[in-house]
């Protein structure tokens, strides 16, 4: 308890002394009672200050300066425009997710404790950190398994990272409750949500576990593929705060240059990055969906080599479906298909009218088909899609949320190594393979439409919409949860403990009144 009240004056001090109160008020101004509040407590504090900045690079500065918790929080909120404003989530994406490394002796003795002193001993060399950032850093090693020497990765967990983290957020948990509960304007900021939302993502990714177990699932599905090598998990060195995995000896996906001069066919490279990642979603219903240039590289065949597994999209049979037959449907462009789909789907209100929507759906599609075709983006696309569709009362799937922010990313990566790729002549023969594969080879592709009407009237419950707190939703969209594992029972937790803890201040300060009464 007093633990507790003890952290909640840390992290108020934290804040207040970090000047992220005056930034935030500059952009949106803020109650006086609220600023007040938090000028107390940074008394006899000189706040930082760097005048030439914007408020944007303030915002991202102060947040990086206070360390993993608000680095997660701000990363987070970045990809929540709905709750913060467009203007303050734009401002968060240029936050770095670096932090000095800590020691590689630091590094030997977090590695004997995980796998034991037995399994240490076949370390022959540990590297210097090779990259930190706000969870983990990575280092390289030579590992003697079954008498051959193995050069691989490790990337470990920062020490105490879950119960600084976890400490850092109960405070600000019960700190946002306090402010909730004070100044009612900010309860449609969600506070609590928020960053219970947080707690429950963050935690996952700081089990390495699940990031070796989903690397080892993608590796597994994409072992035939050609073009792409997912590094293998080495699971004996490998735990909640470890993960081993091949050492990937290939150039940055982001040095064009250099795979230039080791003769690289980068227009190959460009198409087999975005079949490789449709085949993820339409083929296995299982993405990387955190494909920006920082973890991806190529080897000198020209194969891609992802890392980093930490978030990743999963979609079901019929998801894949739709989006399969959406993104076929644009490309046929068959309008009344794409919104006899949506209507097959029970996506959108029966009361709506079908040309009407059709119509709209062309609305995006034309002016996309009449640009030239390097700038016609898939992602950019789908992104509209669920804008109009939204329009329409029906809510997104998440998960297909995930996939079209992906889509949009690896298209960027695709059209840096090859500026006039053609994402819909390339997209085009993996839907119709995955196509034909589901209905059996002796059926023809243009009456894909009596499939959908056979498939997703066996199946009713297509996509599951949007619960209006969102907030679970948000999580499985990262990849990260099961849909049956969330009811939003954590929130409602979080809620009760944060009353208890209320409920217990006051019964202690009522106790130190009376105390005071008796002994005066
Ligand atoms: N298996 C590997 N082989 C070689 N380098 C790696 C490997 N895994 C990670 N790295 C390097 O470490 C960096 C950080 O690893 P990553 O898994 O992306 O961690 P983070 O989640 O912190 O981004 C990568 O960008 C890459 O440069
Ligand atoms: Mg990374």
């Amino acid at each position: 308890m007093f633990k507790k009240i003890y952290n909640l004056f840390k992290i108020l001090r934290k804040l207040s002394v970090s000047g992220i109160i005056e930034i935030l008020d500059e952009i949106k101004p803020m109650p006086k009672s609220l600023k007040f509040l938090f000028n107390i407590f940074s008394i006899s504090s000189s706040k930082k200050e760097n005048l030439k900045k914007s408020s944007g690079e303030k915002l991202c500065q102060s947040l990086e300066d206070m360390g993993t918790t608000f680095i997660k929080l701000g990363q987070f909120l970045a990809t929540r425009p709905d709750i913060i404003g467009e203007e303050i989530a734009k401002k968060l994406e240029k936050l770095q997710d670096k932090l000095p490394a800590f020691s590689t002796e630091k590094a030997k003795n977090i590695l004997e404790k995980e796998i034991g002193s037995k399994s240490f001993k076949n370390i022959l060399f540990l590297s210097e950190p090779v990259a930190a950032a706000s969870i983990a850093q990575v280092h390289f090693a030579r590992i003697k398994i079954d008498n051959t020497e193995k050069d691989l990765a490790i990337k470990i967990l920062r020490p105490n990272i879950h119960s600084a983290f976890n400490e850092e957020l109960d405070a600000l948990m019960f700190l946002a409750y306090l402010i909730e509960n004070f100044f009612k304007k900010t309860k449609r900021l969600k506070l609590i949500e928020v960053i219970s939302l947080l707690k429950e993502i963050t935690n996952v990714e700081m089990d390495l576990r699940f990031e070796g177990a989903a690397a080892s699932e993608l590796r597994e599905n994409t072992i035939n593929d050609k073009g792409i090598k997912v590094p293998k998990i080495y699971w004996n060195y490998t735990s909640k705060e470890v993960l081993t995995l091949d050492r990937i000896d290939a150039v940055s996906i982001r040095d064009v240059e250099k795979l230039k001069s080791l003769n690289v066919d980068l227009k190959n490279l460009s198409k087999n990055l975005i079949q490789l990642f449709l085949k993820q979603s339409v083929r296995d219903g299982f993405f990387h969906a955190d494909m920006h240039q920082g973890n991806l590289f190529v080897d000198k065949e020209g194969n891609i080599l992802p890392v980093d597994f930490g978030i990743m999209g999963r979609l079901d049979k019929n998801n894949r479906k739709y989006l399969a037959e959406i993104l076929y449907g644009f490309i046929e462009r068959d309008y009344t298909k794409v919104a006899e789909i949506h209507f097959l789907a029970g996506l959108v209100p029966a009361n709506t009218s079908k040309d009407d929507f059709a119509q709209a759906l062309r609305s995006i599609g034309e002016p996309i088909f009449g640009q030239s075709i390097k700038d016609i983006s898939g992602g950019n696309l789908l992104g509209q899609l669920f804008g109009i569709t939204e329009r329409f009362n029906m809510q997104t799937q998440t998960q297909l949320l995930l996939l079209q922010k992906t889509m949009v990313v690896v298209e960027g990566v695709a059209r840096k190594l090859d500026p006039n790729t053609n994402i819909w002549e390339v997209s085009r023969p993996v839907l119709e393979t995955w196509m034909k594969s589901i209905k059996g080879p002796e059926s023809a592709i243009n009456k894909t439409i009596e499939l959908s009407k056979d498939l997703l009237e066996r199946i009713p419950d297509l996509p599951h919409v949007m619960d209006s707190a969102n907030k679970a939703l948000q999580m499985i969209a990262e990849g990260k949860l099961n849909l049956n594992a969330l009811n939003g029972k954590n929130f409602e937790m979080e809620e009760l403990k944060l009353k208890n803890l209320r409920n217990n201040m006051i019964i202690i300060f009522l106790g130190i009144v009376i105390g005071v009464f008796i002994v005066f």
